[in-house]
């Protein structure tokens, strides 16, 4: 062959491969009326699962059931607090490890929608923001342009995105679409150099060719500020409304692309206090035809809520505050622990009769350990174990500083100082707030003088002050716990703990020493038996003290099971030093707390330990007990409440009510 000819053939070769390998690459693209992948029609139905609600044990399984149901696609978002849970110290371990998260679903056969935030709601502390941003100025704007913010913001994009660039759809991943911002239009920022600053950060670092959208309520003024050129607008709601109205609504921002409802609801959130919310599966299904035959795609927000771990939950600002359960169940198709429910199967019929599903039986509820009750045994109280909780000692201050300026995230500070002067029988203790941030005590506090409880101070209840004797020279404690960051709306500059002044009468007091609680360091305490000497020391004040209590018990079969806190009054629980996060059994609805299997080892020295606040049922050995059940109990009754009628039906979407958002 002639060296030329040769060379020709070389060089057409080449060209031809890439031309070949060019129209083989993966894409992934909006087109008219329709996503398209790789050149053809593409729609999804996709469901929601947050990683960091599962134990990472559970990842495949999660995605091997919404396989099951027929879904090709999984939503999630990023949570920022906790992969930079203090400033430049990145996590992206086990929970965290969304690299892995992503590749699994892949194997799925699932594409990933990306939700990066950076502000996400989900029902998560600070709707996902780090609570540090507000120790470097507490007025921050959030969510804007405001330079205090939005230099942490871009540090944080140019860390995340880079490291999730190959994962993208055209490089070969499953990353299909990425969210800008969330649901921006129900703020009332508007602030369309932030929504850019975003964009402008995705595509520089995940490439240009990544799809773009927004999602908002459907409603004109939402997705009016909402929307950003570039991105595909979309809308989000739930089961039981009208898809073509809500749709037609979106048409006025998305004139010709895709459909899609990004946060379709097939339940509701839960509050602390409020009656667990229900979703009835027939209205999932009719809702999700309607969508189907408008030829929609569509997100199920969530398909398995999972669980607000530690401290992970976040709280709503109706007309109260409002925690949110430490269960994320939200009435789910797969519930908290993973199993299918009659909504799973009759979304999973559904589906099958759109497109074929995947070959093998469906899925069914999984085995649950019943490894019943566990004798606990007082392990001090709170003020034993200041030392073990607090080993550096108190932080001191003239007047009390808030947990962002304590650099304590979550849980719990105890303020202590020790009164000077002589009050009143009784004197007035109140906490006031500042300009901006009322009230000042955020958000329980449970009042000891001389380590005696003697109230309870708490911001749901817009209880700030309450009456005592206190004499000169006793110590006054203050106990915070920060129920949760805002998640929503404008009250997002949360600060926690007390900001403000504490008086009594008229006299502001000073000289306050801070013990920021390392619960953490719980596991590592030694729990005494109940001897006769403690026995007397708690009855002494009926059980009502802020104290620990441990037990061991034995596991035969390692299964996920429930922790049943009955008789319990507000505490946290720990399995092996896990942190399975809050439970509230009086206030309701929510009795049970979830434990994954991987918390448990195989063995007769599993540990379970309590850190009750209030009271304990610890009168007598036999009260003094948990249990680990089968079956979980999320949807006992709740107390009564003044004009509660009229607060649960506003609790019922309140922080997605038009008048709210002003
Ligand atoms: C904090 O943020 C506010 C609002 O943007 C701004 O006015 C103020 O100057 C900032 N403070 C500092 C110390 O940067
Ligand atoms: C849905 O798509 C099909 C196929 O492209 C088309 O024939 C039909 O008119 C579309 N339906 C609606 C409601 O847009
Ligand atoms: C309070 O304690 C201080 C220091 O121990 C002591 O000097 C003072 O007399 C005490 N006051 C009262 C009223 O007991
Ligand atoms: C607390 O009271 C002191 C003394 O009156 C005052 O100097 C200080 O500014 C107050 N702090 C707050 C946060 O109001
Ligand atoms: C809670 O749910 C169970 C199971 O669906 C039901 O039997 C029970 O009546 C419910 N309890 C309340 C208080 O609604």
């Amino acid at each position: 062959m002639h060296l030329g000819v040769g060379l020709l053939v070389l060089i057409t070769t080449l060209l031809l491969t890439d031309a070949a390998a060019k129209s083989d690459a993966p894409s992934f693209v909006v087109g008219k009326g329709t996503f398209l992948r790789d050149g053809k029609p593409f729609r999804y139905i996709s469901g929601t699962s947050h990683y960091w609600r599962h134990h990472h044990s559970d990842w495949e399984d999660n995605f091997n059931k919404m396989r099951a149901a027929g879904l090709n696609a999984v939503s999630t978002y990023i949570s920022w607090n906790l992969h930079e849970p203090e400033p430049e110290q990145y996590n992206f371990e086990g929970n965290l490890d969304i690299r892995r998260y992503f590749r699994l679903a892949q194997k799925y056969g699932l594409v990933v929608i990306l939700r990066p935030g950076p502000f996400i709601d989900a029902e998560v502390d600070m709707g996902g923001l780090p609570y540090w941003l507000l120790r470097m100025n507490m007025t921050m704007k959030l969510r804007s342009s405001d330079p205090s913010y939005t230099q942490y913001v871009s540090r944080w994009y140019n860390k995340v995105l880079p490291y999730l660039k190959d994962l993208t759809y055209a490089n070969g991943g499953p990353i299909i679409t990425v969210q800008i911002e969330n649901e921006y239009g129900s703020y009332p920022a508007c602030d369309k150099v932030y929504q850019n600053l975003l964009k402008s950060l995705v595509l520089q670092n995940m490439g240009p060719d990544i799809v773009l959208y927004t999602t908002d309520g459907c409603l004109d003024y939402m997705m009016q500020c909402g929307k950003v050129d570039g991105a595909l607008t979309t809308c989000d709601f739930g089961a039981g409304e009208n898809a073509a109205g809500n749709f037609q609504t979106l048409r006025k921002f998305n004139v010709d692309g895709p459909l899609v409802n990004s946060e379709f609801y097939p339940g509701w959130i839960d509050h602390w206090g409020y009656t667990w919310n229900t979703v009835a599966y027939q209205d999932v299904v009719r809702t999700m035809a309607d969508m189907w035959a408008l030829n929609a795609s569509f997100n199920i927000y969530p398909i398995r809520g999972g669980t607000n771990f530690g401290f992970v939950a976040g709280a709503n600002l109706g007309n109260d505050f409002q925690p949110v359960t430490t269960t994320y169940d939200f009435d789910a198709p797969l519930t908290e622990a993973g199993d299918p429910t009659e909504k799973y199967y009759a979304i999973r019929n559904l589906i099958g009769t759109y497109w074929p599903l995947p070959p093998g039986p469906a899925p069914v509820p999984s085995a649950k350990g019943a490894y019943g009750k566990v004798q606990l045994s007082y392990a001090g109280s709170l003020f034993d174990n200041l030392k073990a909780l607090r080993p550096e000692g108190p932080i001191r201050s003239a007047y009390p500083l808030s947990f962002e300026v304590l650099e304590h995230p979550y849980g719990f500070v105890l303020y202590r100082t020790v009164v000077q002067g002589r009050f009143r029988d009784p004197a007035k203790l109140s906490i006031a707030g500042i300009p901006g941030f009322t009230p000042g005590l955020r958000d329980r506090g449970i009042v000891f003088v001389d380590q005696k409880p003697v109230g309870i101070l708490s911001r749901t209840e817009q209880i700030s002050d309450m009456s005592l004797f206190i004499a000169p020279n006793q110590t006054l404690d203050i106990l915070v716990h920060n129920e949760g960051r805002i998640c929503y709306g404008t009250g997002i500059n949360d600060l926690k703990g007390i900001v403000g002044n504490v008086t009594l009468d008229t006299v502001v007091l000073s000289d306050w020493a801070m013990y920021p609680l390392e619960l953490p360091n719980f596991p590592d305490m030694n729990p005494a038996p109940l001897d006769f000497d403690l026995r007397e020391k708690i009855s002494d004040i009926q059980n009502r003290i802020s104290g620990f209590y441990s037990g061991q018990f034995s596991v035969n079969q390692v299964l996920d099971t429930f922790l049943q806190v009955s008789g319990w009054q507000n505490g946290y629980a720990f399995i092996n030093g896990n942190n399975l996060g809050r439970y509230w059994p009086v206030q309701g609805p929510q009795q049970t707390l979830f434990v994954p299997a991987a918390y448990l080892h195989e063995g007769t020295d599993n540990v379970v330990e309590l850190f009750e606040l209030e009271a304990a049922p610890c009168s007598l050995d036999w009260t003094c007990v948990v249990e680990f059940v089968q079956v979980p109990v999320l949807n006992a009754t709740v107390p009564i409440y003044p004009g509660a009628n009229e607060f649960r039906k506003r609790a019922k979407q309140p922080w997605r009510a038009k008048s709210k958002q002003g």
